[in-house]
């Protein structure tokens, strides 16, 4: 209560500059990542002479030692720069089926889904992130591979304290039980049942090994090398589709970012094969004009409309959006104009919309889906955003023998049944059907956006479909009630996904508030935690960064 008091007080003076938080600021560069040592290896690359794509590669490279939940080489992930001139782009280095896949291969024999596309050694798509920084690397960077590695291959050698958050992870009852059903993650992560203490060294001497290889040898090692014979060899033993020829031909694609505008700012976002860039740009658009701000933050009012907003979006998601390798994503169908003043008509500012009732949009034209972020800014003004996953806290419970990293379980971000809800209850439709070599669906959505043409926010966040609404949220909370980046991240979150038709509500919103939703015919849900962001915005020549305060992430500059 009192801090949304302190929100309030902060949007009513926003010309005074007035915050609840004062975030890191920075002159020149900025790292904000999920953990501590991953922050500080970024903020020393940017130091000793590295850009922001360095740095993006070595914290992805430490995290997967450090933040062994999200951070990896076993999963996938977007990476969005923004260059210091004016030039963007977007590496889509996530997983991709294996060719061995199909449509039905998590339908048990009563034809419902199982829990394969969710832990076991058949649950993983081909890893896509060692292969995605090379070739971020070798286009963009400017350090040494090799000195980008070594800080990441130190702390799986030496070890780190395992965090409080960790440790506690690692004890609770969901991970400690998935993780145990495997020899390896149980010998690793849990040591061997006994369980790791906060301030506890974690060695990870196999995890070293494979990382001294990628160093010396390159992402060859990881596709064609002892490591992808070792991981080929381990996954058909135990009944898992991953192939050395799967391997072989991963490629991760670049692509051209999503671009688009709201309220003067140019908002630049990821691309299908997420759905997230167009889910924040439609959203966006939704809103503007709209005059939905002028009730104030955290109001019933403010909060009805954008739960509405995200509820049409999701129902669109669930049928339009899938891997536009394989099928024809209509994304100016979606962002068309006279179809979003439509959407926004339909909104009743005084009542929920059934989503029994409401389906995915008709388009006007079809054009002629735990997971971790960090954001960078480098001195030259160079900007990058990563999003990267297991999918589950975790993956797929899964440690590759002798290889020491840990699996993910992104199969279960296609639908296994198109119309059943996934990991997450979302329904996802024909486009994001199974197929060999598809990519699953994905919510994952890093965002630039810009004020007059210069870099002005980077932003994403962990969460599966909740991704997509907080990165919206953060945006808005910004754009629209002024607030600096550290409140921005702060405010409490929401989420409508359409189905299941629930409102899901951080608990820092006043009862009162809620009480105004369910009155409205909101099914409200208050949860503790949605989303971890780490954004940087730039304002008044200073760099403000900030890592959620509801993670041990840190944000550090210079
Ligand atoms: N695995 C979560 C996502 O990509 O949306």
């Amino acid at each position: 209560m009192q801090r949304i008091a302190l929100v309030a007080a902060f949007v009513a003076t926003a010309g005074a500059g007035l915050c609840t938080r004062q975030p890191v600021r920075s002159r020149h560069a900025m790292v904000a990542t999920r953990e501590a040592h991953a922050t500080d290896i970024g903020l020393a690359v940017l130091e000793s002479g590295g850009n922001a794509i360095d740095a993006a590669v070595a914290v992805a490279f430490a995290l997967a030692v450090t933040h062994p939940a999200a951070g990896n080489i076993g999963g996938g992930g977007f990476l969005l720069a923004r260059f210091a001139d004016g030039r963007s782009t977007f590496i889509d280095f996530r997983e991709r089926a294996p060719a061995a896949a199909s449509r039905n291969m998590y339908l048990g024999p009563d034809g419902k889904p199982t829990s394969d596309s969710v832990e076991g050694y058949r649950a993983s798509g081909v890893p896509g992130t060692v292969r995605g920084l090379e070739l971020a690397h070798e286009k963009y960077g400017r350090k040494s591979w090799a000195d980008l590695l070594d800080p990441a291959v130190r702390l799986a050698a030496d070890g780190f304290p395992v965090s409080y958050g960790l440790a506690h992870s690692l004890r609770s009852q969901s991970t400690s039980a998935r993780l145990a059903r495997f020899a390896e993650s149980k010998r690793i992560f849990l040591k061997d049942g006994k369980f790791y203490d906060a301030g506890e060294p974690l060695v990870q001497p196999e995890l070293a090994r494979t990382l001294e290889r990628i160093r010396d040898r390159g992402a060859k090692d990881f596709y064609e090398g002892e490591t992808a014979k070792l991981l080929a060899a381990d996954l058909q033993a135990h009944g898992g589709l991953i192939t050395l020829d799967d391997l072989k031909n991963y490629r991760a694609i670049e692509r051209t970012p999503l671009t688009g505008s709201y309220r003067g700012y140019t908002v630049i976002t990821a691309p299908p094969p997420s759905s997230g860039g167009v889910g924040i740009l439609q959203m966006l658009g939704v809103l503007e004009g709209s005059g939905y701000e002028k009730s104030g933050f955290g109001s019933a009012d403010e909060l009805h409309f954008l739960a509405e907003t995200m509820r049409r979006y999701f129902a669109d998601r669930s049928e339009y959006m899938g891997d536009p390798d394989f099928y024809h994503v209509p994304v100016a169908g979606l962002l068309n104009p006279h179809y979003i003043e439509e959407r926004r008509r339909s909104i009743d500012r005084e009542h929920a919309t059934s989503s029994a009732t409401l389906r995915p949009g008709k388009l006007e034209t079809f054009e002629s889906s735990d997971t971790t972020h960090y954001s960078i800014v480098d001195a030259e003004g160079n900007a990058v955003a990563v999003t990267y996953t297991l999918n589950n806290s975790f993956g797929s419970a899964v440690t590759a023998a002798k290889l020491g990293f840990l699996l993910n379980d992104e199969m279960d971000d296609f639908a296994a049944k198109p119309g059943e809800p996934n990991l997450f209850g979302l329904i996802q439709g024909e486009a994001n059907a199974i197929q060999p070599r598809k990519t699953p669906l994905s919510s994952m959505t890093p965002t630039i956006v810009l004020r007059d043409g210069k870099l002005y926010l980077v932003v994403g966040s962990p969460g599966g479909p909740t991704i997509i609404n907080t990165v919206f949220e953060v945006l808005v909370n910004v754009i629209d009630f002024g607030m600096n980046i550290a409140d921005a991240v702060d405010a409490p979150r929401l989420h409508h996904q359409w189905m299941p038709d629930v409102l899901r509500m951080e608990r820092g919103f006043s009862p009162d508030t809620v009480a105004l939703l369910k009155a409205r015919g909101h099914a409200v849900e208050l949860e503790d935690h949605q989303g971890e962001v780490a954004a940087i915005r730039v304002q008044d020549g200073w760099l403000e960064g900030d890592a959620d305060p509801r993670t041990e992430g840190t944000a550090r500059g210079y």
